[in-house]
């Protein structure tokens, strides 16, 4: 992998303008942060409850939620703030991104929540009435009719949610968290560079996991097998991407610049792994992409790779369902190795003793 190194050697010709984290593939720089016609469209998580009790309730004891109330009290953060130069992790952009939810209070932009319902499924506004609406008060899924339907699935569609079935799109969200692309913070702030370990199965089928629609909230079911392969090999390839976005925007060395160029290194090995066990074109064409790189290239040319490893991955997650990648599930991690403890339904979990029990039955 001498291009990394080549990376490194070429820093002083960058420029670092980037800070906070780089959104989707047109290769500019631009915070997460939610732009101004995204914040008036956030309407927090109480207004998804309403139907979606199980949900709610399963994320309420999810460290994004609880990272909104124990955040602030934390030494860590104190010193990570103090080191910055903030004195308001609430109010400051560059925590804000990635530990709450923003949304207008009374006229003001406020942190109203941690990572909450919108963070990962986009602002609600546009799409809130109309994505559960069958065709009236009284109508039931089973009778909707298909015209209603077409034309309920056009809506969300123009409105901007992002549903289970946008995969590339879901996913991004974590990555682009999880994956701390942030070099000051890093660096001169002390914050971790991003959870090596992150791995979009086990980290999304422990403590996150909240799949009831099936069961109409009687059980929170696991993915399907065929998803969860799909889980495993989007997710290494947006890691990937990511990775890649992170290490564009080294400009000296330090700990970022081991960290991204060891995380860029690490799932590489893991793809090619991958590729061993079952060659799927998709990830045959990202190793390409990735092992062209040239050496005497720099940072528009990683963003460039990262930008065509998007596509390539969004084409990954749009064509394929799993079906034919049985040969993955041996890589594919079990129950043991899921992050955090799944939540079982309301019922269960306003008995507060029984939450741990409730967790393993519902495995
Ligand atoms: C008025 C009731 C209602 C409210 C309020 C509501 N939902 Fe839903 N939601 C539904 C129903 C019903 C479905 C199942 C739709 C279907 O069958 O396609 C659903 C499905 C979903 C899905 C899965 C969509 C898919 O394509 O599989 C997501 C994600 C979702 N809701 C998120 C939210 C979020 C986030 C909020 C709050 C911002 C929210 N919902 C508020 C009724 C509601
Ligand atoms: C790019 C996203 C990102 C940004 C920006 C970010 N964090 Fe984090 N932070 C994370 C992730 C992901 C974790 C969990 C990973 C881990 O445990 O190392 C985390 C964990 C933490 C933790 C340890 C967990 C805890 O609750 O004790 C502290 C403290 C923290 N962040 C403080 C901050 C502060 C203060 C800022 C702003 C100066 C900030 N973070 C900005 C993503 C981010
Ligand atoms: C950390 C990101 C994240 C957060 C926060 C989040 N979701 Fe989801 N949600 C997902 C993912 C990922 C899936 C798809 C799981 C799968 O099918 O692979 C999903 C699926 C769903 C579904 C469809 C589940 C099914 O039964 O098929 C609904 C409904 C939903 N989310 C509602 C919500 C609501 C309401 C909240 C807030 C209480 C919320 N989500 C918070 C990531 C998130
Ligand atoms: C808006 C930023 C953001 C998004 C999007 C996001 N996360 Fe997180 N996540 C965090 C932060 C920050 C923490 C650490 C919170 C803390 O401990 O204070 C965290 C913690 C977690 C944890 C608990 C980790 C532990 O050490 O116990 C899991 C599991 C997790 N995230 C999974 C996911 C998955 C899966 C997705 C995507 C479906 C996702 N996250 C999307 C920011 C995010």
């Amino acid at each position: 992998m001498t291009f990394v190194n080549a990376v490194i050697r070429t820093v002083p010709l960058w420029v670092g303008v980037c800070f906070g984290v780089m959104v989707f593939s047109n290769g500019e720089c631009e915070a997460k942060s939610l732009s101004e016609n995204d914040l008036v469209n956030v309407m927090g998580p109480d207004e998804c409850g309403e139907c979606h009790k199980a949900e709610v309730h399963i994320w309420r004891e999810t460290r994004h939620s609880t990272t909104f109330k124990t955040l602030t009290r934390t030494k860590q953060a104190k010193k990570i703030a103090g080191n910055m130069g903030i004195k308001r992790v609430k109010k400051a952009e560059a925590c804000v991104a990635c530990h709450f939810t923003s949304g207008y209070r009374k006229n003001k932009v406020k942190a109203i929540a941690g990572i909450s319902c919108e963070s990962c499924h986009g602002p609600a506004k546009a799409w809130l009435k109309i994505h559960g609406d069958y065709g009236g008060k009284h109508v039931t899924r089973e009778q909707e009719t298909p015209e209603h339907k077409a034309g309920r699935l056009a809506a969300i569609r123009k409105s901007g949610m992002i549903r289970p079935g946008n995969l590339y799109r879901l996913a991004s969200n974590c990555y682009q968290c999880h994956i701390v692309s942030n070099e000051k913070l890093v660096n001169v702030g002390g914050h971790g560079s991003g959870n090596d370990d992150f791995e979009l199965v086990s980290w999304s089928l422990g403590e996150v996991r909240h799949k009831f629609l099936r069961s109409e909230g009687k059980k929170n079911e696991v993915v399907d097998r065929e998803r969860q392969r799909m889980l495993y090999v989007v997710g290494k390839a947006l890691d990937l991407e990511y990775s890649l976005r992170a290490l564009a925007e080294v400009t000296e060395t330090g700990t970022y610049a081991t960290a991204m160029k060891a995380r860029v290194q690490r799932v590489v090995n893991e793809l090619r792994t991958i590729s061993g066990v079952s060659p799927i074109p998709e990830v045959e064409k990202i190793l390409e992409i990735i092992l062209s790189i040239d050496q005497e290239h720099r940072q528009e040319v990683l963003s460039a790779a990262a930008d065509e490893i998007a596509v390539t991955t969004q084409t990954l997650a749009g064509t394929r369902d799993g079906s034919q990648l049985s040969d993955l599930d041996r890589m594919i991690p079990q129950a043991e190795q899921y992050k955090g403890k799944p939540g079982g339904p309301p019922e269960q979990l306003s008995m507060h003793g029984l939450l741990s029990v409730a967790g393993r039955l519902n495995r």
